[in-house]
């Protein structure tokens, strides 16, 4: 194969995956298979940063992986799997930790974010070094590309960092990663508060959709959405960030130009978009929760594809893991 390798981890969630998360990232995951050696992975080593119940972190692993199976991966088309099935990601965890300065690591937003809502003096370590742990997840699979929100665009860049690092100092050994942002779905924000992005810790329940709630409950939330005072239906991200944002989803969901929909609505008020979008989120949903139900429902085989995943990454992952100690000096 000499297809350029992608790369991504998504943590699993509590209940369901979100729409920015869908439109930002799994998306483009699904795309991807079609012209990359692809390989996505739960990311449960980074779960436990924060508090969690064993139980519930083991159910919503599986759930996060039937998410994606029901988003359109293809375990024949790409290798899908669960981070700690792979030993690797933390062997090569601490490597990449003995490399990056306490200050480098400092300046990681998302850290200052989360310590902030978690309370400063209960953040673990883990959440302080987590980027870094996100460093091995790509550089072990030589990753080309990176799927992800424009969010994880700093982390991204550590990762080119430390692996020209890495490269400098042992010799060559690590791929360079990019990121692949897609520009127009890179950020979908909050429908409440169309200046922050849709998110699982900072939205309020009204403002964030997620994928397996039920359909008129998220039906409801488009047709609530905070606008502006204004009625005119038209892309403006500085000026109408919400229409704005709902036109992004629109033409996302349907494949319809943004400036075909503003041709489609010219004289039409907000009411009649939200009204047809929220039509075409419930068509998208319905079929998206009965695959996860699927999935969910035959433990067997969604073990046998997370099973097979995992050998399949473990192949790669050992060859470069093996690599990088042998230059390290183990
Ligand atoms: P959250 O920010 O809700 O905690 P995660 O950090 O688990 O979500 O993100 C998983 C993936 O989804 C990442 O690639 C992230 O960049 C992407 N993502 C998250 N929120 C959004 C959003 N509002 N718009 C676009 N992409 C997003
Ligand atoms: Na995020």
């Amino acid at each position: 194969l000499d297809r350029p390798r992608a790369l991504s981890g998504i943590q699993p969630t509590a209940g369901s995956f979100h729409l920015g998360n869908y439109l930002g990232a799994i998306r483009q995951y699904v795309a991807l298979q079609e012209t990359h050696d692809a390989f996505y992975t739960v990311v449960d080593l980074h779960a436990i940063t924060v508090p969690q119940d064993p139980a519930e972190l083991r159910a919503n692993s599986r759930l996060a992986a039937a998410q994606l199976l029901a988003s359109g991966l293809d375990p024949d088309r790409c290798t899908l799997f669960i981070q700690s099935h792979v030993p690797e990601h933390a062997q090569l965890g601490w490597v990449m930790n003995c490399l990056t300065g306490f200050g480098e690591a400092s300046r990681m937003t998302q850290f200052k974010d989360k310590s902030a809502r978690h309370g400063a003096d209960r953040a673990t370590v883990g959440l302080f070094t987590y980027p870094i742990l996100q460093v091995a997840d790509i550089l072990l699979y030589q990753a080309n590309h990176v799927p992800v929100g424009e969010d994880q665009r700093q982390h991204i860049e550590l990762t080119r960092d430390l692996a020209d690092r890495f490269n400098g100092r042992f010799g060559e050994t690590f791929t360079v990663p990019e990121p692949y942002i897609v520009k127009e779905t890179g950020r979908i924000y909050d429908l409440q508060d169309p200046a922050i992005k849709m998110s699982k810790s900072a939205s309020t329940p009204k403002g964030i959709v997620n994928l397996l709630d039920e359909p008129k409950v998220s039906a409801k939330k488009i047709k609530s959405a905070v606008t502006d005072l204004e009625t005119e239906i038209r892309f403006d991200e500085e000026k109408k960030p919400g229409v704005s944002n709902l036109l992004t989803i629109y033409s996302t969901l349907t494949g319809a130009a943004i400036a075909e929909l503003e041709r489609r609505y010219e004289g039409k008020g907000y009411g009649a978009l939200k009204t047809d979008l929220s039509e075409v989120l419930i068509e998208w949903v319905t079929p998206f929760r009965e695959r996860t139900q699927e999935y969910l429902g035959d433990p067997a085989m969604l073990d046998g594809i997370l099973a097979k995943g995992a050998d399949k990454a473990r192949a790669v992952a050992a060859e470069t893991l093996a690599a990088a100690y042998d230059k390290v000096g183990f």
